[in-house]
């Protein structure tokens, strides 16, 4: 039987999972970015694609503190949530309900990046990694924020221009 496994495990196998997650998002949000037709909803991609880079050294530090290699882990949550955005993307083409669905795409994947960085964080302050802990508050909080931002400009235009 493997050694027991213990909540640093845990901590660690996780970090790969939103590594590997990260890393498809900072190619996915181009993609987003070109497809979608309002001129807001590009920057809002093209600001939360800069944020993931950044977002994504934070967790090589992370992997640095733990003293690990910075690696990911196949993370099937996300690939399905991307082949969703994608099929939205296919179907919506040219349509004026693209934008919105694009952006429940989007938020479908800040949601999952919110849980997976909640539970990181408070790891991470069980373990005593501080710095950890800090570091994932950060990209906590631009997660959350870039999830409200998207809310309003669905509320703001993009909706309503979806039922015409
Ligand atoms: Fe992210
Ligand atoms: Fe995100």
């Amino acid at each position: 039987m493997a050694k027991e496994k213990t909540l640093v495990d845990l901590f660690h196998d996780t970090l790969k999972d939103i590594y590997y997650a990260e890393r498809k998002i900072l190619k996915s949000l181009p993609k987003m970015k070109r497809a979608a037709q309002s001129e807001d909803l590009k920057k809002a991609f093209e600001k939360h694609h800069e944020q993931t880079e950044g977002q994504i050294e934070r967790l090589q530090q992370v992997f640095e503190i733990l003293g690990k290699t910075a690696r990911g882990k196949t993370c099937e949550a996300i690939e399905g949530i991307l082949t969703e955005g994608e099929e939205i993307m296919e179907e919506f083409k040219g349509s004026p309900a693209l934008d919105a669905g694009l952006i429940s795409s989007a938020q479908a994947v800040e949601h999952y990046e919110i849980t997976r960085y909640g539970t990181l964080k408070r790891w991470a302050t069980e373990l005593g990694m501080k710095d950890a802990a800090k570091l994932l508050d950060q990209t906590l909080q631009e997660e959350s924020t870039t999830d409200e931002d998207l809310t309003k400009l669905a509320e703001s235009s993009i909706n309503e221009h979806a039922k015409a």
